[in-house]
């Protein structure tokens, strides 16, 4: 069976739906893909049906990473649907367990802040690069390529 993993941040149109397509690129590269179902999600529900932040899809596109999912926001249902739940901030952990705890019996999801699995920093915040400038994509690119290869490797 596939694991499921599912990235989140508050709008998902930056940094989650960044994090889902570099780690769909990384388990391609690798021949992974058949292991994993990748979604993400955001907390709010602000830009839902839109595509990703144009500026965080130019910069992606410059690595050789496409970033094509559309905005949604989370449901508790997504508590039950998937495996492993990776938050980009502190405050988008706050709402999971939050979210967690009123579905406590039935929840299968373990949350884990995304750069948890860094190797370059010890924060646990992808900073938020919507009302910053260039560098900000660039940084929030440079942490999840790191992070995402952390996660593969405590995978597999
Ligand atoms: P994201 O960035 O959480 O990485 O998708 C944001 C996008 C939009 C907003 C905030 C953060 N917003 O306030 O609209």
């Amino acid at each position: 069976m596939k694991t499921k993993i599912l990235f989140v941040c508050l709008g998902n149109i930056c940094r989650s739906p960044a994090a889902e397509a570099i780690f769909l690129h990384q388990i391609n590269t690798l021949g992974l893909s058949e292991k994993y179902f990748v979604d993400s999600a955001g907390t709010g529900g602000w830009h839902v049906g839109k595509k990703a932040d144009s500026r965080m899809r130019s910069a992606a596109k410059r690595r050789g990473i496409l970033i094509e999912s559309l905005a949604r926001q989370i449901t508790s249902e997504d508590l039950h649907a998937f495996d492993l739940i990776l938050t980009m901030d502190s405050e988008n952990f706050a709402v999971l367990e939050e979210l967690s705890n009123q579905e406590c019996s039935k929840s299968n999801a373990t949350i884990k802040p995304m750069l948890s699995f860094s190797s370059q920093t010890n924060s646990l915040d992808v900073p938020d690069p919507y009302y910053g400038g260039a560098k900000g994509f660039e940084n929030v690119l440079d942490l999840l390529e790191d992070a995402c290869k952390g996660l593969i490797d405590a995978l597999n």
